[in-house]
């Protein structure tokens, strides 16, 4: 039986009625709401490309069904920052080349995002540990790393 939720997403309040019981977060918001910038990858909780908040927690939305999350405020990527005004952990992304592909970016940016708000003096090792359930093929790790603490330098330094 289908169900109507409400969910506030990246500041806008959405009411979607016919929701089945088994359409994942992901999809529901890739699909239905048409946010597209999260990506999936494997589907089963073990990549991190699906990463999104919910109320404020990283999680994979390929492993919530979206009737879980009725009540709740989601950030996706496309809620940090513009293509014109990128947030500072974007901002550091880009310039310190911390993608290839970009298929994992949006994942990675979400559990990073998630480790600055929750521990804004991070070190490497806690990047490093923040970062282990989000997989890329492609850049060995080290430019992402750099990205994440350049934004925690500036972060420290905006609200100092
Ligand atoms: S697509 Fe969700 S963890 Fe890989
Ligand atoms: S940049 Fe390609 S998988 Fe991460």
């Amino acid at each position: 039986m289908s169900a109507k939720i409400s969910v506030i997403v990246n500041g806008e309040k959405y009411d979607v009625p016919g929701v089945e019981p088994r359409l994942l977060l992901s999809d529901f918001l890739r699909d239905t709401l048409g946010l597209t910038g999260t990506h999936v990858g494997c589907e089963h909780g073990v990549c991190g490309a699906c990463t999104v908040l919910v109320n404020g927690d990283s999680v994979r939305s390929c492993l919530m069904f979206a009737i879980q999350v009725d009540g709740s405020e989601i950030t996706t990527v496309e809620g940090l920052g513009t293509p014109e005004e990128l947030n500072v952990l974007q901002a550091q992304f880009r310039e310190h080349h911390g993608l290839q592909c970009g298929f994992c970016t949006p994942g990675m940016l979400m559990t990073g995002e998630d480790l600055l708000r929750k521990y804004p003096l991070a070190t490497d090792e806690d990047i490093r540990e923040g970062l282990s359930g989000n997989l890329c093929r492609c850049t060995g790790y080290q430019n992402i790393v750099a990205a994440i603490r350049s934004a925690a330098t500036k972060r420290s330094e905006k609200a100092s």
